[in-house]
């Protein structure tokens, strides 16, 4: 049967939104006579300029997306600050931007604490979150006097205790507590149910708080939860913001000081059209639940504000068609963008020149080179013909991104751009072979490493 024939791919792909619908809902995006561009900038022109595959971020987008959850929190009465979680992108021209927003920080290593204090976010802005911090971690982020370390267990909080009180100094912390709610997302990014390794179970909380307060290294200032990511309906924050009140009634009740709830993230972007939470909705949950308190807000997203502001932008190898289906197969891999792979994520893809969009369009895998049938980004896309050399861009892939690339396959890092207006401007350099090696050794019964060959690896192709 060919796939144009196959009437449960057919209707996968009808159900799919088509490229003016994932235009229109993308602000940043425009089709231009020069084809697609981020801003003002066109896709043809950056990817000859710097190859393919290259990470474009649009710098309105980030900032525009910022400032409307900002707005949304002061114009819904909440004193609240948004610290922005650096796992979604740590690109140190991003975090830069944001910092310039007024963002302090939501970090989860000691690597993401050093980029946010080199772009300049101040110690006191930045909350430590994990499951794992290792001592020398919790050291550093004590002696910079990071502003708030959320712990996440009865054994973390005595190590954090030992720890300050040999340096002499007191750590501000929040418990975060596992509400045991079902964020309802992909089970690989829930964190908020008893089963997964986050937090503390709500029922300890109090106890936890008191011993906390105890302690001579730790000065506890409030409760924290974060129940996934990717969250896309209202009924479980407002389930765990609920407990969350009630928890800090109880911390009240019990004569402790408590002076800020954190929210976490999780707040979910519309990959493929779907209905999403606006940020003044997201902001109406918490004054509904906790905005009574007089407590501070503290929210932790990172996919909301910057997933919708990246798109990968990847050429065409080759389009070859197998027994039962179309393969277009890009430069891009499961390498630069895991999201596909690991957690079956839908990502828009556009073809960047505007005669593809008047083109008929089929059924067709989408696929990467590496060496493993995971390594697919699309499965029966609605496409045109796609020929060597013709570029694409992957949507939303601004948060969890290049952030998760690796060089599996030996493939070294994608170059990242972004995008202000008119100008665009590289914010990270194509990893060269050699930086990708770097590092390498032979044991000294191997003898030494041998001279790297003279000369590129592969004859250089023209760029267009
Ligand atoms: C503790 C914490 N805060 C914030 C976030 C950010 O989540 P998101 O990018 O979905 O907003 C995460 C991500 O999983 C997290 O673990």
């Amino acid at each position: 049967m060919s796939p144009l024939d196959d009437p449960a791919r057919e209707a996968a792909a009808s159900a799919e939104p088509g490229f003016r619908a994932m235009l229109a809902a993308r602000p940043h995006l425009a089709l231009t006579e020069d084809g697609l561009a981020v801003e003002a900038v066109p896709l043809a022109r950056i990817a000859a300029a710097h190859g393919t595959p290259t990470w474009v971020y649009s710098a309105a987008a980030i900032t525009h997306r910022y400032r409307a959850l900002a707005d949304a929190l002061g114009e819904a009465g909440l004193e609240a600050r948004i610290h922005y979680a650096m796992k979604a992108n740590d690109a140190e021209a991003i975090v830069t931007l944001l910092a310039r927003q007024g963002a302090g920080a939501d970090v989860v290593s000691e690597g993401e604490r050093r980029i946010a204090r080199h772009a300049g976010i101040a110690a006191r802005d930045i909350v430590f979150s994990g499951v794992g911090k290792s001592e020398g971690e919790l050291r550093s982020a004590l002696a910079d006097q990071v502003g708030q370390i959320n712990v996440e267990s009865a054994e973390e909080l005595g190590m954090l205790s030992g720890i300050a009180s040999a340096m002499g100094v007191k750590a501000r912390i929040a418990l975060r507590i596992n509400p045991d709610v079902d964020a309802g997302t992909h089970a690989k990014i829930t964190t908020g149910l008893a089963e997964n390794k986050f937090g503390i179970p709500s029922a300890d909380a109090i106890a936890l708080y008191t011993h906390a307060a105890s302690l001579p290294g730790i000065v506890p200032v409030g409760l924290a939860m974060h129940i996934g990511s990717q969250v896309t309906s209202l009924a479980p924050y407002r389930a765990a913001y609920g407990l969350l009140a009630a928890l800090a009634g109880e911390v009240r009740a019990a004569g402790l000081p408590i002076t800020l709830l954190d929210c976490g993230g999780g707040l979910g972007i519309p990959y493929r059209g779907e209905e999403v939470p606006s940020p003044a909705a997201f902001a109406a949950v918490l004054k509904e639940t906790l905005g009574g308190l007089g407590l501070k807000i503290v929210i932790e997203p990172g996919r909301w504000i910057v997933g919708p502001a990246g798109i990968l932008l990847a050429r065409v190898v080759l389009q070859k068609q197998g027994e039962a289906r179309r393969f277009v197969i890009l430069d891009a891999a499961m390498n630069d963008l895991i999201r596909p792979s690991l957690y079956g994520a839908w990502h828009g893809i556009l073809p960047i020149t505007p005669a593809r969009w008047r083109a008929a369009l089929s059924p067709a895998d989408v696929v990467g080179p590496v060496c493993e049938s995971g390594d697919t980004f699309a499965t029966g896309r609605a496409l045109p013909d796609l020929g060597h050399g013709e570029i694409v861009a992957l949507l939303d892939a601004g948060a969890y991104g290049s952030v998760m690339s690796s060089t599996y396959n030996a493939r070294p890092l994608a170059a990242a751009v972004m995008v202000s207006g008119t100008v665009d401007a590289v914010i990270r350099d194509r990893q060269s072979f050699e930086a990708m090696r770097a590092g390498e050794r032979l044991p000294p019964w191997l003898g030494p490493l041998l001279p790297p060959p003279a000369g590129p690896l592969a004859v250089p192709v023209p760029r267009r």
